[in-house]
C-alpha cells in the first residue's frame, strides 16, 4: 500500500512560484508511484492534465457508444419473433442505457458535465464506436450483434476492469458481467437459427458476413497507426494494444463459429504457427475511416434519432430540475423554521 500522506501533495492549498513547481514535481512523482504500484488513481488525486483529458476522451466516447448502441437493437424490440425474445431484447437494450449512465458518471468525476458530453454528441463533435453505424435488416442481426459485437466488447473491456482510474475500472466490472449475458444471448439466437430451415441458416450466415469485419474494426486502427495506445498503455488505462485484442477475439471466435456451423467470411484466416498468431486478410481500413468521419451507412440516422430523443426528453429534464428546486426550497424553509 502507498502511504496516504503521499496522496496529500495534491491537496487544496495552492502555493505559488517555486514552491508550487516543487509541489507539482512531488505530485507527479506520487502519481507515477501509484501507477507503477498498480494502485488506482481516484478523483481527488492529483493527475497530469493529459491523463485527465485522455480519460475524458475515452470514457465519454465509450458512454456515447453505449447510448447510440441502443438504436440498432432497439429497432427490433417490436418485431422480435416471440414474447420471450422481446423481453430479453428489451432488457439488453436497457442494460446498454445503464452502461452509458455509469460511464457518464465516471467521466463526470473528471470535471466534465453530462450536459457538455451530451452536447458534444448531438453536435456531431464526439466519436462513438464505428460499429453502431451499420444497419440491422434481419432478426439474425440481433444474434450477430450479440455474438460478435458484445463478444468484441468483452475482449476489449475485461482488461479495462483493471484500468488505473478507479471509477472507470469499477464501472467496467458490472458492465462486463452484463456484456457476457449479451454475448450468450446472441450466440443462442444464432444457434437456434442454425438449427432451423435452410432459409434461417442462410439468414444467420448473412448476418455474420455483415458484422464480422465491422466487429474487428471495433478494436481500433492497427497498432502502428494508433496515436493514443502507447501513452494509454503506459498509464495503464489500456492493458493490451488494439492488434493484440483483435487477435484474442479471433481466437475466441474460431471454435465458437465451428459449434454454430457458420463460416467466418475471411478466406485467408488461418493460424500461423511461425508468427504464433492468426493470419487474416487486410481489414478495409478506408471503410473504417469513412465511418469515423461520419460517412458510414447509418451515421446520420443515428445522430438524428439521438437529437430527436434529446429534444423529446426536454420536458423530463425540466420537470426533474423544477422538482429538485422545489425540494431544495422546502428543505431550506424547514431549516430556517428550525433556526428561528
Ligand atoms: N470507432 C470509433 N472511433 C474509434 C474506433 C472505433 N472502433 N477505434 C478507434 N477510434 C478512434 C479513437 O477514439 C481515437 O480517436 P480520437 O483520438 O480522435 O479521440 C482514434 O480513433 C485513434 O485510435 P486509437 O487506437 O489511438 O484510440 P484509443 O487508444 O482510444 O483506442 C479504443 C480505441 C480501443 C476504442 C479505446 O478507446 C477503448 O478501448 N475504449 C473503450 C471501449 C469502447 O469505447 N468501446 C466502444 C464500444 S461500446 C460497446 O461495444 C457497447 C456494447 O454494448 C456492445
Amino acid at each position: 500500500m502507498i502511504a496516504p500522506d503521499l496522496r496529500s501533495v495534491g491537496g487544496p492549498v495552492e502555493p505559488q512560484g517555486p514552491v508550487a513547481l516543487e509541489r507539482d514535481d512531488e505530485a507527479q512523482a506520487t502519481f507515477d508511484a501509484l501507477i507503477a504500484a498498480e494502485q488506482r488513481i481516484e478523483p481527488r488525486d492529483w493527475m497530469p492534465d493529459a491523463y485527465r483529458k485522455t480519460l475524458i476522451r475515452q470514457i465519454s466516447q465509450h458512454a456515447h457508444s453505449e447510448i447510440i448502441g441502443m438504436q440498432p437493437e432497439g429497432n427490433w424490440i417490436t418485431r422480435a419473433p416471440s414474447l420471450k425474445r422481446k423481453a430479453i431484447l428489451m432488457a439488453k437494450v436497457q442494460d446498454e442505457a445503464g452502461h452509458g449512465l455509469y460511464l457518464y458518471s465516471a467521466a463526470q468525476t473528471l470535471g466534465i458535465t453530462r450536459d457538455e458530453m451530451t452536447q458534444q454528441l448531438i453536435d456531431g463533435k464526439a466519436k462513438y464506436s464505428s460499429i453502431f453505424n451499420y444497419p440491422t435488416p434481419t432478426w439474425a442481426d440481433m444474434g450477430a450483434i450479440g455474438w460478435l459485437v458484445d463478444g468484441a466488447a468483452i475482449c476489449n473491456q475485461v482488461p479495462l476492469c483493471r484500468a488505473s482510474y478507479g471509477p472507470y475500472g469499477r464501472a467496467m466490472v458490472r458492465v462486463c458481467k452484463e456484456e457476457s449475458f449479451h454475448q450468450r444471448q446472441g450466440f443462442e439466437i444464432l444457434l437456434t437459427l442454425m438449427q432451423g430451415t435452410p432459409a434461417q441458416r442462410q439468414m444467420a450466415q448473412d448476418a455474420v458476413n455483415r458484422w464480422y469485419w465491422p466487429s474487428l474494426m471495433m478494436f481500433g486502427p492497427p497498432d502502428d497507426s494508433s496515436p493514443n495506445s502507447a501513452q494509454s498503455m503506459a498509464w495503464k488505462i489500456k492493458r493490451f494494444s488494439n492488434d493484440e485484442l483483435r487477435q484474442r477475439f479471433v481466437s475466441m471466435l474460431v471454435p465458437q463459429a465451428e459449434i454454430l456451423g457458420v463460416t467466418l467470411p475471411d478466406p485467408e484466416l488461418r493460424w500461423d504457427d511461425d508468427a504464433q498468431e492468426w493470419h487474416m486478410s487486410e481489414i478495409d481500413w478506408p471503410e473504417f475511416f469513412e465511418v469515423l468521419a461520419g460517412r458510414g451507412p447509418m451515421n446520420s440516422v443515428r445522430l438524428q434519432n439521438r437529437r430527436a430523443a434529446h429534444d423529446d426528453g426536454a420536458w423530463v429534464r425540466e420537470a426533474a430540475a423544477e422538482y429538485a428546486r422545489k425540494q431544495e426550497e422546502r428543505s431550506l424553509s424547514l431549516l430556517n423554521g428550525a433556526v428561528a
